[in-house]
């Protein structure tokens, strides 16, 4: 791994986007990431002792879209901790799925430290036909099995003064070659508020495609804010933090001016260095409209009518 001394007059590594960020999605923009040609669907290592992810589809999530192909979604993907490039689906399988532990901590009534299998006994699963849209402008359209994060809201009780809510996520050294990318603010944590994460549409995958959901995928529990940009949507979380103070998340660290807090979805306002007006959907290529909150104003429009002076879309 090259390491780079800095000089004086060089902005400092977290003010910069790195390189091959900034190559890997222009590559992505340019439709020449994909590395999809085998097309081989990978089953995760260790989640055979998952239990069932079977769930009935719940019809309030029509996606008015094609599906996205399984061998598409589960072969195509953004996981830094494994590596920048969209082919770590085969390395994600080192991630251990079983035993996984889930925390609620923070400023809540009650702390919750759970056996994912345990949690899961707790909880209803259903199915959501959900869009998701990458910051870089690709998207898909998926299945995924899970509950609504109102669900861990109502265990852990949080205390009426916590405002945001932190999704932490794995960093497991032993089998996550990216984490030797040392400058980057590892654990990937990303931040919502209380309202976002009590929203209806925030939602907690264990499944996908009536499966567990693959490691590379975010397994074996992955959040979704379908109406922001992908890269709020934390894979193989560990721990959810309730606080008062608005937290600086991974992607805000590393480049505040290009990714920020709410990252919704708009397509009027472009990402500093390309268009957001359009999507490319994966597997066919085609491009598409981009649609305000990824189309899902209805559910959540209502929670930024009073939030002034602040931008919403990045
Ligand atoms: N979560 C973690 N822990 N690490 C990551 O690198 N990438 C994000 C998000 N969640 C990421 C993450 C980004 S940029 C996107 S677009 C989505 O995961 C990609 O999800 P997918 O690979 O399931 O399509």
């Amino acid at each position: 791994m090259p390491i780079h001394i800095r000089r004086g007059w060089e902005l400092p590594e977290s003010a910069a986007t790195p390189e091959h960020l900034v190559l890997g999605r222009r590559k992505a923009m340019l439709g020449l990431g994909s590395i999809l040609a085998a097309g081989t669907v990978i089953h995760p290592a260790g989640a055979q002792d998952a239990p069932s992810v079977a769930a009935m589809r719940n019809p309030r999530f029509e996606p008015g879209r094609a599906l996205t192909a399984e061998r598409e979604a589960t072969n195509y993907n953004n996981y830094y901790e494994f590596g920048t490039s969209k082919g770590v689906a085969s390395v994600a399988q080192r991630l251990p799925q079983r035993p996984w532990t889930v925390k609620l901590d923070g400023m809540v009534e009650t702390p919750v430290e759970l056996g994912l299998d345990d949690l899961l006994k707790k909880v209803s699963l259903e199915e959501r036909v959900l869009r998701h849209r990458c910051v870089e402008a690709w998207a898909m359209t998926v299945p995924w099995t899970g509950f609504p994060m109102s669900a861990l809201l109502k265990m852990a009780t949080p205390l009426a003064s916590a405002k945001y809510v932190v999704f932490e996520t794995a960093a497991d050294r032993a089998t996550m070659p990216g984490l030797r990318q040392s400058w980057f603010p590892w654990p990937y944590k990303e931040g919502c508020t209380i309202a976002e994460a009590g929203n209806e549409l925030c939602f907690m995958a264990v499944g996908l495609y009536g499966k567990p959901v693959p490691p590379q995928n975010g397994g074996p529990v992955r959040v979704l804010f379908p109406w922001k940009y992908g890269f709020k949507s934390g894979k193989a979380i560990t721990r959810i933090t309730f606080t008062d103070q608005r937290p600086v998340s991974f992607w805000e660290k590393l480049q505040a001016s290009e990714y920020g807090f709410w990252a919704n979805v708009n397509p009027q306002v472009p990402h500093p260095r390309w268009s957001q007006a359009r999507e490319r959907l994966l597997g066919s290529g085609e491009m598409v409209p981009t649609q305000l909150f990824n189309g899902y104003a209805d559910f959540v429009a209502s929670m930024y009518t009073d939030i002034k002076g602040e931008n919403l879309y990045l």
